[in-house]
């Protein structure tokens, strides 16, 4: 390969789902001032890269084709940009992506975006941390309310979903707060669940699971819920008077409940979910790994030339855990 090249996974327009993922040698993009040039080891890929292929951020994202996709890197810092104060060249790394670029040998991130990875994490636990973790991190805390230190009122949460890529995180996070947990999942995951720490698990194929009844009677203070099509009517008869739900995938539906409910005066609540990616926050996830108090669950790894079927992967949307993409 010239120098100056890389290998890179790109698509050119929307809706072209795997098949369209292009394997294309582009050149090897510089830092900005305030940006560090990775060799990436290990890339994670989340729903919302699919989603943005298939319109979800039209017409602001993606901001030009061709695009390469992904958010979620760890790495070796290769170069930094001229105004970078906190990192060295050889430095080991995971960041998170503001406008794709993961599925690649090399990527750009903002030094605001990026934090050091400890030896005790390898490369693939790093890059299956930053939106999922991310998203179950700022849903607990953020939006439900909870410490993560244990010193808060003891609470019951549901997590759906909880063998996904943001599931997983809710539940391990859930365990350093005051939480009773009840989980949902498909019926081979159960066990995986329960190791994670969840208290109680449904199968959400079965009359229970579908209905989120708590096996122990239990009404939930706070839902995370990282499943789909969930109507209100199902949360609110498992909810406190006062409990919430966070949704992981506000749609149209959510929006409607959340005005409808407001309309009613109920004080029960349905909170959408933006992941707003924070420093500090993937910092503290990555200590919480180094400490062996949060293990990432990987699905799969895939080597960028076969980007495609872990792309492919995601969209069927069965993972359990991440999906990694290596070079
Ligand atoms: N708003 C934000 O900022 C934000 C950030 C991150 C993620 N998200 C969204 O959050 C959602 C979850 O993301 P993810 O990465 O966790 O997805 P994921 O890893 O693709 O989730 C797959 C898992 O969900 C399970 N599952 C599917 N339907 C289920 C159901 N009805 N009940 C229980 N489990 C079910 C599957 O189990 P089976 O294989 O057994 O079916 C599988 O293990 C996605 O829609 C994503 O776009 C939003």
């Amino acid at each position: 390969m010239a120098k100056n090249l890389m290998r890179a996974v790109q698509y050119s327009k929307y809706n072209g789902g795997a098949a369209d993922l292009k394997h294309a040698e582009v050149p090897i993009p510089s830092p900005k001032k305030d940006e560090v040039l990775i060799k990436v080891e290990a890339a994670s890929i989340n729903p919302i890269d699919w989603k943005i292929q298939e319109g979800v951020a039209r017409p602001f994202l993606p901001r030009k084709f061709p695009h390469i996709p992904g958010t979620d890197v760890a790495g070796e810092i290769v170069q930094v940009g001229s105004g970078v104060q906190s990192f060295k060249v050889g430095e080991k790394v995971v960041a998170v992506l503001g406008n794709g670029g993961a599925l690649a040998e090399y990527a750009v991130a903002k030094e605001g975006s990026t934090v050091p990875r400890p030896p005790e994490v390898s490369a693939p636990e790093a890059a299956a941390l930053p939106i999922a973790g991310l998203a179950a991190h700022q849903s607990l805390t953020q939006l439900a309310g909870l410490k993560l230190d244990g010193t808060g009122p003891q609470v019951n949460v549901l997590v759906t979903a909880a063998s996904g890529g943001v599931g997983q995180y809710a539940v391990q996070l859930l365990k350093l707060a005051n939480a009773h947990i009840t989980a949902t999942c498909g019926a081979r995951n159960m066990d995986l669940v329960r190791s994670l720490g969840a208290d109680e698990v449904l199968d959400y194929k079965t009359p229970d699971g579908v209905a989120l009844k708590s096996p122990s009677g239990r009404k939930y203070d706070v839902i995370i819920h990282c499943a789909q099509n969930i109507p209100w009517s199902t949360f609110s008869a498992n909810l406190t008077p006062k409990g919430k739900v966070v949704d992981t995938t506000p749609g149209f539906g959510t929006l409607m409940s959340v005005a409808a409910k407001k309309i009613k005066c109920s004080k029960k609540q349905l909170i959408p979910l933006f992941t707003s990616p924070k420093k500090e926050n993937l910092d503290f996830l990555v200590k919480l790994v180094q400490a062996g108090k949060l293990r990432p669950i990987i699905d799969s790894k895939h080597p960028l030339s076969k980007a495609e079927n872990a792309w492919a992967k995601s969209i069927e949307g069965h993972a359990t855990g991440k999906i990694l993409v290596e070079p």
